[in-house]
């Protein structure tokens, strides 16, 4: 049966999904935005398993993704992958961007996750054009789903600010509720 898509507008940390992706950065250390918020509402433990990956295999490229506990967060998981720094459009990216999705989604289905939710990786600190990014994670989730058609129960894109909202809802045709 089809994968249920949700678009829905909030704070990711407030979302119960049995994985929740973070925008990281490759030192797994935490940061800012979505990766800020998921460190303080998840609590230590996830940072302590992000220096155990770190320990045994440093950080984590851009476009790869490492897995962790969910701490305090109503979820089993948190996935940190890493988006690409917007560089002009020409440094490879969208590619990255699209690896960034593909892997969180490999590693969800792995760990026999049904849901997973995902923030809207790139376009904050890392200056991602919006309508751009939207465009290339609509490509590259539909396309995983399409070969993939039983991985995943729901997959939800939770969008922080409007416009990534309004992108979403226009891209997924879903109903503005
Ligand atoms: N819930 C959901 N989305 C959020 C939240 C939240 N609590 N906080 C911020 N966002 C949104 C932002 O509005 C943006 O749309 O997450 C999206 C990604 O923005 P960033 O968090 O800035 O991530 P990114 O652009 O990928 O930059 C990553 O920022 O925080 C640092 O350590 C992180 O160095 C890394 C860089």
């Amino acid at each position: 049966m089809a994968t249920k898509i949700e678009i829905i507008k909030g704070d990711i940390t407030q979302v119960t999904a049995d994985a929740i992706v973070n925008a990281a950065n490759s030192s797994l250390l935490g940061g800012g935005g979505v990766d800020g918020a998921i460190h303080r509402a998840g609590g230590p433990q996830i940072l302590e398993a992000c220096r155990q990956i770190r320990n045994r295999q440093g950080g984590c490229p851009t476009g790869e993704a490492v897995i962790t506990t969910a701490g305090r967060l109503p979820a089993k998981y948190v996935i940190h992958t890493v988006g690409p720094v917007w560089q002009g459009g020409n440094k490879g990216e969208s590619e990255l961007l699209a690896s960034a999705y593909l892997n969180s989604l490999r590693l969800a289905m792995e760990n026999k996750c049904q849901s997973i939710a995902f923030p809207n990786i790139s376009t904050g600190v890392y200056g991602f054009p919006l309508a751009k990014a939207a465009q290339v994670v609509h490509q590259t989730v539909s396309g995983f789903l399409n070969n993939n058609p039983a991985a995943l129960r729901t997959v939800i894109f939770v969008c922080f600010d409007e416009e990534n909202y309004r992108l979403y809802q226009q891209l997924w045709h879903q109903p503005d509720h």
